[in-house]
């Protein structure tokens, strides 16, 4: 059924707002928590819905998207949501069909191949056309969740939708899309800024809607050398830090850039792009990344091996927890994973897991 979509204004209170704390390196009470892809099929109650319905139209239903946005706020004590949607909605406004294929994950059938295919992205693209539905389910989302905990908005970054968009699906070596930086960097140009453009209008977008902050998702980062990733990526994610700032002015929100094994881009991602917090995966130490970092003035987030929400031993969860607040500190910092949840995770342990962020630093942070 249709529901109605109520006016972006006039938002329930917050009630939590330990994570714009943390992103803005303000003092807490304890550290706030969240899980990337915290909505999904580790949740018995994720996999009734999606058996119900196609992945994309969970996605473009509101109340659907809304509902398996809250399911895991209903099990967990987290300090934010992150709207249901995917970072391929982006291709998919720039006219490319991406359908979601059982055990294999997200197909392209028609990627772009040559030079000559980026005529047939449809640029420019109106991001309240194509996109709409994601907008109205952050309003939908924002009003119902009543203030537990603020509502993260999200998009990919320019490089991994231009890897999904060349390579037609995953890929382990980004082989096909990294030739074209070396072969077309005219063209890889075009199509670094054509999605650069689609990004910055739909994180506007998104915020005007009701996102309390923005993550922008580099899976594919640990492809790129230092060189194609300082030449191609750092500018447009500067750009797309600076712009969507630029354009909502006092209505700016904290924005997170999330770099899967971005080892080498750590100092050029907190130093050189005006993002507000960086999120590390499981491969970094977290003492050596606030060493890197010194005293620049940047929030970390991450980076739990995710693994762990497979395993029970709670003495083994509550050491790893313990070792990461240590290293990362108390101040400045949002608990996660270093990479979404995988299915075979254990709601208990999930629990477990957040419980143990707050037991644990509410002490440190007390001590
Ligand atoms: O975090 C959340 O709970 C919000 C929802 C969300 C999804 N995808 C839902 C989803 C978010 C933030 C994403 C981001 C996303 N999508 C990324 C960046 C994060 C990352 O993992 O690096 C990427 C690379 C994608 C593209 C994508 N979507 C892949 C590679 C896959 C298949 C792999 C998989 O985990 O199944 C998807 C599918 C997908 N996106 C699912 C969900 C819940 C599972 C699909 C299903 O239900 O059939």
């Amino acid at each position: 059924a249709a529901v109605q979509i109520p006016p972006a204004s006039n938002f329930p209170a917050l009630k939590n707002d330990l994570i714009l704390r943390a992103a803005r390196r303000q003092p807490v009470p304890r550290v706030p928590v969240w899980l990337m892809r915290q909505a999904g099929r580790y949740l018995p109650e994720f996999r009734q819905t999606r058996s119900k319905y196609d992945f994309f139209t969970i996605c473009r239903t509101p109340s659907l998207a809304c509902e398996v946005t809250l399911q895991p706020m209903r099990r967990f004590n987290l300090d934010a949501a992150i709207i249901f949607s995917d970072i391929l909605v982006v291709p998919q406004a720039l006219g490319l069909e991406v359908v979601m294929v059982e055990g294999k994950g997200p197909v392209l059938p028609n990627p772009i191949s040559e030079p000559s295919d980026l005529d047939r992205l449809r640029t420019p693209v109106d991001v309240e056309k194509e996109l709409g539905y994601v907008m109205r389910a952050i309003t939908l989302t924002r009003h119902r969740l009543d203030g537990q905990a603020p509502l993260i908005g999200f998009a990919g970054a320019p490089w991994t939708l231009m890897a999904y968009m060349i390579e037609g699906g995953s890929s382990t070596t980004h082989a096909k899309s990294k030739r074209w930086l070396y072969a077309h960097p005219a063209a890889s140009n075009r199509l670094l800024d054509a999605i650069t453009d689609v990004v910055i209008d739909f994180l506007v977008a998104q915020i005007r809607a009701g996102a309390q902050l923005v993550q922008l998702f580099e899976s594919h980062c640990g492809s790129l050398t230092p060189e194609l990733f300082r030449r191609y990526e750092l500018p447009r994610l500067a750009r797309i830090a600076a712009e969507t700032r630029r354009r909502l002015g006092e209505a700016a929100v904290p924005m997170i850039a999330f770099a899967k094994d971005g080892h080498f881009a750590l100092e050029m991602l907190a130093k050189d792009c005006g993002f507000d917090v960086v999120s590390v995966d499981w491969t970094m130490e977290p003492a050596e990344c606030r060493r890197r970092l010194g005293d620049c003035p940047v929030a970390l987030q991450g980076n739990l091996d995710p693994v762990l929400m497979a395993c029970t031993d709670r003495d083994q969860l509550n050491q790893e927890v313990h070792r990461m607040l240590q290293g990362f500190g108390t101040r400045g910092y949002i608990c996660n994973l270093g990479h979404g949840i995988y299915p075979d995770a254990q709601p208990d342990t999930v629990g477990a897991f957040i419980d143990a962020v707050h037991r644990l630093s509410e002490s440190a942070a007390a001590a």
